[in-house]
């Protein structure tokens, strides 16, 4: 009986074994744990390719959505070249007023254009509408550091060029047309590249010319005051100017003179290709509304019908040149073969209180004509002689004086209409002001300046 219950006890224990072994070979075969971990990350990995997948066909619908866009946005009409007559043109200052305009007939004559602006007084507004375009390239970025890129040819127009703006940071302003041009200069050096500098009539100061006679006490006595000065009028780019360098204007006339002697030093020195055009006041759509000088000023007064605000007498004068013909002129004296300084200016002058008189009757405005006191250093007499630029440019202005307000005109009104012409004006450095010929701006609808 005890060997049959030992025997009994045994076959259990055998059997409990048994199923011991089998659970744990079927729970612990590492074959088995390692196909059922696969499994796990399998699913795993499926679940993550499905996710790529779903993310790559939203990138996908996004592509198409934005190559239909750039595809279906309109660009101005721009003219076919092959790669050897195409230039990789450099604009520096290309999203201010007269740079905007240069750009647009360069990039319709088919050429590649970049644009580099650090935004002071240019807008991205000017040139958006070539934004995208395979041939356009708008970099922000300031001259005063150095900028590199391979180019053929440079338009150097960076530097504010209203009084208000640039007597707003005058070390900055000689900063812009010192150390910025030195850098273009150098850019051209290094990539052969032709570089056109916008200088300015401001070269030229108060264009008086003081005879030496003057010296003698008889000529004091005998010649009247204004007489023993003569103005050298119209200027022609032999004179040599007569600028205060410590006035509150030395800051761009002084700096843009300087511009020019280095452009002349690289060329001797350096053998760069330099062209040298002084612009006279010109004029146009896109000017900036806070820019402070006489055509804007008249316009926006006569507009709001305010006060137009007339600097001393009014018997001052200037010459207003519509900026198409400037932009013609640049780029004709950049594809010509002269690079002496030329002048590109329309002679049509004006008295300043004439022009106030002519700016009330074509905007049809009730506005009065005040006077207030005369400024420091401001020209009496600028018109630009252009015989150099008529011989070996064959350029004189197009657009009569006329023709071109009627159309700033326009562009005026409807930047004043415009909901953003308030905060636009709100960041514009310093609207207006008695400088030179300029006159003190109301700030635009009547609010106060801050
Ligand atoms: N408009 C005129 O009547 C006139 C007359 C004489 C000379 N000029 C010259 O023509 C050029 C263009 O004048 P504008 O009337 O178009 O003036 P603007 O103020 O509209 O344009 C100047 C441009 O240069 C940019 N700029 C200024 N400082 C810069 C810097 N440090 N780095 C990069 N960009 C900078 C501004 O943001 C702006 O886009 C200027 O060099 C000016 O001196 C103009």
């Amino acid at each position: 009986m005890a060997m049959y219950q030992s025997t009994n006890r045994l076959a259990g224990l055998a059997i409990a074994t048994l199923l011991l072994v089998v659970v744990y070979s079927a729970y612990s075969n590492p074959i088995d744990r390692d196909t059922a971990e696969q499994k796990d990350s399998v699913v795993d990995r499926e679940r993550q390719v499905e996710q790529r997948q779903r993310e790559l066909s939203d990138l996908r619908r996004e592509l198409s959505l934005l190559k239909n866009a750039s595809n279906t946005r309109a660009y101005p009409e721009v003219k076919i070249r092959n790669e050897f007559d195409r230039k990789r043109i450099l604009i520096t200052g290309g999203a201010g007023f007269v740079g905007s305009h240069l750009v647009d007939v360069l990039m319709r004559d088919g050429h590649e254009v970049t644009v580099v602006d650090n935004f002071f007084t240019g807008r991205r507004k000017n040139v958006e509408h070539w934004i995208g375009h395979p041939h356009f390239e708008l970099v922000m970025h300031d001259v005063v550091e150095p900028y590199m890129m391979e180019c053929d040819e440079i338009y150097h127009l960076a530097s504010p060029a209203s009084p208000p703006h640039y007597m707003y940071n005058p070390v900055k302003t000689i900063k812009t047309n010192t150390v910025g041009t030195m850098n273009m200069l150098g850019l051209a050096k290094r990539t052969g590249a032709r570089v056109l500098l916008a200088s300015t009539s401001e070269v030229y100061g108060n264009p008086t010319v003081c005879l030496k006679a003057m010296q003698s006490i008889a000529f004091a006595i005998t010649v009247p005051l204004r007489r023993r000065c003569p103005y050298v009028h119209p200027q022609p780019e032999t004179y040599f100017g007569n600028v205060n360098p410590d006035g509150p204007r030395a800051c761009y006339d002084e700096g843009k003179r300087i511009a020019e002697t280095m452009c002349y030093a690289y060329s001797k020195q350096s053998g760069v290709e330099v062209r040298v055009a002084r612009i006279f006041n010109t004029f146009g759509p896109r000017m900036h509304i806070g820019d402070g000088r006489v055509v804007s000023n008249f316009i926006i007064q006569a507009l709001q019908d305010q006060a137009i605000t007339v600097y001393g007498e009014g018997l001052q004068t200037r010459s207003f040149q519509y900026v198409s013909d400037l932009v013609a002129g640049l780029i004709a004296l950049m594809n010509s073969d002269f690079d002496e300084p030329v002048n590109l200016g329309n002679p049509d002058e004006y008295t300043m209180i004439d022009f106030a008189k002519h700016i009330k009757e074509i905007t049809g405005s009730s506005s009065e004509i005040i006077h207030k006191p005369a400024t420091q250093d401001d020209p009496q007499k600028r018109k630009p002689d252009i015989s150099r630029a008529r011989q070996v440019l064959k350029w004189e202005p197009k657009v009569s004086v006329l023709d071109g307000l009627k159309r700033t005109i326009e562009y005026f009104r409807h930047e004043l209409s415009a909901p953003t012409t308030r905060d636009e004006n709100k960041h514009s450095h310093g609207v207006g002001g008695p400088y030179g010929n300029t006159i003190e701006l109301p700030y635009i609808n009547d609010e106060k300046k801050p």
